[in-house]
């Protein structure tokens, strides 16, 4: 085993760099690509007991949640007046509707008579009325209704504010963000690089072909860390690394917007974990057999590629073609990294937005009822068909802990890695509660996002507890750190 202990947080993996790959792509590689940051985060261990303790889960909730911007859905979910969704996240919840007047707010979801949950559904109303005595607000979350008035002078007469309290709002090209912090830094301050860098990839020029929700068993970080480093290909998805650059995949932090980072993981190219070195040939037939289920494209798992091809640009060139027809768009213009690379943003705490249309995704996490659950939303933003009208957004599947995400229709063969992540999160779970050793310990740079989200989550928190006249006493046991 060999050591390399200088420049810690710098890739020292075999194979090409990704910036070496671009420059062979067939098409102008768009700048945002090329635009790479990977400042070194430091080596600390992360404690175990972030992923499992109940107290900082609730530290999370009060100082984290309530006060980050979170993708709470996309505006063609709520084209119209009174079509709303319901955004839930760590106990708290928005009712996210579009108003008479055009404008989408984001109404707290529970009764200002006594608490009850207004709306448990996504759905389109004309006011909404609590099931439990009726009172009712229009769709702008302005009183409308109480019954039996002349008992509550307070809310009648005008001593209380009567519109449903509401969080903040921000529209970014075609999605909705909240933000439950009335002082909170602009959206497009906090996000800036994603959006400079999204003018490349336009979400406004996609739509929403598909959406699943799935409860997973597992703390939310332990599950979105999963699909933000590609360390455990070698081990969780060894059918892809003849033609996944997993370890020499590239890792960004963007300096100037902490809160946005990118995992890059080139494709069409083999994984540095294989000593031999295979031909072109064989790195796109395994490629394009493999794409054949995930990608949903049939007929395409006997390919035999010619001599003499470059693995990369015939891969892309066959999927750009397969997935022009798909789509019903013309796509010769997207370069081949954007046809094949999974290329990964990060919004902190958790939405990341996939940059190509090879695997036009999106995913969000959030924490579940208790600090073992989670939840994972995947998203299909398929490319808008060349003159036709937009497609209507796919209906929301839900899934409960003991489904699959292959019971999804519309999932196709992307359900197969995706249980090969699943399998592994009820034992990393349990693994977390082992006092054997009481720290997780990540690598300097492929893990090295990870450790800047925890340590972006105890910024927030030690803010919180000042802000608050509290004692960071109250997070020490769970900062990040050695022991
Ligand atoms: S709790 Fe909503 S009307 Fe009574
Ligand atoms: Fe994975």
């Amino acid at each position: 085993m060999t050591t390399l202990d200088n420049d810690p947080g710098v890739s020292h993996s075999r194979g090409p760099k990704v910036q070496e790959i671009l420059k062979t792509d067939t098409r102008p590689v768009p700048k945002a690509l090329t635009e790479f940051a990977s400042p070194y985060v430091g080596s600390e261990d992360v404690k175990k007991a972030r992923y499992t303790s109940q107290a900082f889960a609730d530290l999370e909730k009060e100082f984290m949640w309530s006060k980050t911007w979170q993708f709470a859905c996309l505006e063609a979910e709520i084209a119209t007046p009174g079509s709303h969704v319901v955004y839930d996240v760590a106990d708290e919840s928005l009712i996210v509707t579009r108003g008479n007047d055009g404008v989408v707010r984001a109404l707290h979801n529970a009764c200002m008579h006594r608490g009850t949950r207004l709306k448990d559904d996504d759905g389109t109303v004309a006011s909404f009325v609590c099931p439990f005595h009726g009172w009712e607000w229009d769709v702008q979350g302005d009183l409308k209704n109480v019954p039996g008035e002349w008992d509550f002078p307070q809310f009648t007469h005008g001593s209380k504010p009567t519109c449903l309290p509401q969080a903040k709002v921000a529209l970014w090209d075609g999605l909705v963000f909240v933000n439950m912090d009335p002082n909170c830094e602009p959206f497009e301050k906090v996000a800036s690089t994603l959006i400079e860098h999204f003018k490349d990839f336009p979400l406004s020029k996609r739509y929403k072909a598909f959406h699943a929700v799935k409860e997973v068993p597992a703390n939310w970080k332990v599950v979105m860390e999963a699909f933000s480093e590609g360390y455990h290909v070698i081990a969780t998805h060894p059918q892809i690394k003849p033609f996944c650059g997993d370890e020499n995949s590239e890792y960004s932090i963007y300096p100037e917007s902490p809160f946005v980072s990118r995992f890059f993981n080139p494709f069409g190219v083999q994984s540095p974990h294989i000593v031999e070195q295979l031909t072109e040939q064989t790195v796109a037939a395994e490629f394009v057999a493999f794409s054949s289920r995930s990608r949903g494209y049939s007929d395409q798992s006997q390919v035999q590629p010619p001599d003499g091809i470059q693995a990369r640009a015939y891969v892309a060139e066959t999927f750009r073609e397969r997935m022009s027809g798909m789509f019903r768009a013309d796509l010769d213009s997207y370069t081949d990294a954007e046809i094949i690379d999974a290329i990964l943003y990060h919004l902190f705490p958790a939405f990341a937005p996939w940059a190509g249309i090879g695997q036009p995704l999106m995913y969000r996490w959030r924490p579940g009822r208790t600090p073992d659950s989670c939840f994972m939303d995947v998203y299909r933003m398929a490319p808008l068909p060349d003159g036709e009208d937009i497609p209507e957004p796919a209906v929301t599947t839900k899934l409960r802990l003991d489904q699959a995400w292959k019971e999804a229709p519309g999932m196709a063969g992307l359900a197969d890695v995706f249980e090969q992540d699943m399998s592994n999160f009820g034992f990393v779970q349990q693994g977390l509660k082992s006092t054997g050793k009481k720290t997780v310990t990540f690598g300097n740079y492929q893990e090295g996002r990870l450790r800047h989200m925890h340590k972006t989550i105890d910024t927030f928190i030690l803010q919180g507890l000042a802000e608050a006249g509290r004692s960071a006493d109250e997070v020490a046991p769970f900062l990040v750190g050695n022991e």
